[in-house]
């Protein structure tokens, strides 16, 4: 394993079940070297994910502070998903309190030391609103040419989870959206197109259970719970949205992957948030994102099983 080169990155998500699973993930791959863990409010009020965010470092072990981003989005008011991640944002499972304290950086600092210090180009996993990674961008242009890419959960190419054109994270920061896919810097976007089709079924996370180590029973919990509302929507299975976003980089062969010209509407009364694929290039822009669009479920479940399986005999 110590022969790999490793690819350093920044987590930066709202936690939330499924950035939580995301994150349990990206700790088990030997490919990557996490720089720092940042939080932006989305899921829940940014207190509550950063909490979150703190638990589940000390659950994983990884001796990295947690830097608080953005309270709200750059533009107008928050909006928040209580109903499918409860009133902590990250219901269901007790924690371990977190191991260290919160960063004195703020995210977006945080994120722009990690740029700033490191040999190698970074890719940002952003599993919730865009909003600290468009506050870098802005403030920080000398960095952009540090960043390898730009790995998002948000938007859907051919629909919407919050309005009928508008994905929940898109929706919550439509212009930091708007700002990451115009940056011309590659951003990879793991839209409802696949994460919809990244279900997880109640008898694949009972194999997670079934592996009987602190971390694996944890995340069979995380599933139990974001299942509760997921399912009254009528999904059969756990719609894991955010794994997506660090799964595809790992394992790209898993995946459909498609170049487009994408836009993020920003006015539409009935649309904004809304992911606008130009999918017969009418505009002849050049495409501006690598879109992935779907997956051999099966493949992905096995990795995800796998990843669990690597905290046996963990303690917490
Ligand atoms: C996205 O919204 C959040 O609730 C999830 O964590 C995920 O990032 C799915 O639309
Ligand atoms: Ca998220």
């Amino acid at each position: 394993m110590s022969d790999i080169k490793k690819r350093p990155v920044i987590l930066d998500g709202d936690p939330g079940h499924d950035d939580a699973i995301a994150w349990v993930l990206a700790a088990t791959c030997p490919e990557f070297d996490i720089k720092a863990i940042t939080t932006v409010a989305g899921n829940q009020t940014l207190e509550k994910v950063t909490y979150n965010a703190r638990r589940i470092a000390a659950l994983l072990h990884l001796d990295i502070e947690v830097a608080k981003g953005r309270n709200r989005p750059l533009c107008g008011d928050l909006i928040i998903a209580p109903n499918f991640h409860g009133e902590t944002g990250l219901d269901g499972p007790k924690l371990p309190e977190p191991h260290l304290p919160l960063s004195s950086l703020s995210a977006i600092e945080m994120m722009a030391k990690v740029l700033r210090e490191s040999e190698e180009k970074v890719t940002i996993i952003s599993t919730g609103a865009q909003t600290n990674t468009a506050a870098l961008l802005i403030a920080h242009p000398e960095l952009h040419e540090k960043i390898e890419m730009i790995s998002t959960m948000g938007g859907g190419l051919r629909n919407g989870n919050w309005t009928a054109g508008a994905e929940f994270n898109i929706l919550v920061d439509p212009e930091a959206a708007h700002i990451v896919a115009h940056s011309g810097l590659p951003v990879q976007m793991c839209g409802l197109d696949v994460t919809e089709k990244a279900l997880v079924y109640p008898e694949e996370w009972d194999r997670i259970r079934a592996l009987h180590n602190p971390v694996a029973e944890v995340v069979a919990g995380w599933f139990d719970f974001f299942f509760i509302h997921v399912s009254s929507l009528g999904w059969a299975g756990a719609t894991t949205h955010d794994p997506c976003a660090v799964m595809s980089l790992v394992h790209p062969e898993i995946f459909d992957i498609r170049d487009y010209y994408v836009d993020i509407e920003l006015n539409g009364k009935y649309t904004r948030g809304a992911t606008v694929a130009d999918f017969d290039n009418i505009s002849g822009n050049k495409p501006n994102m690598r879109c992935v669009v779907g997956l051999n479920r099966e493949k992905f479940v096995d990795y995800l099983v796998e990843a669990c399986s690597r905290f046996e005999g963990w303690e917490i």
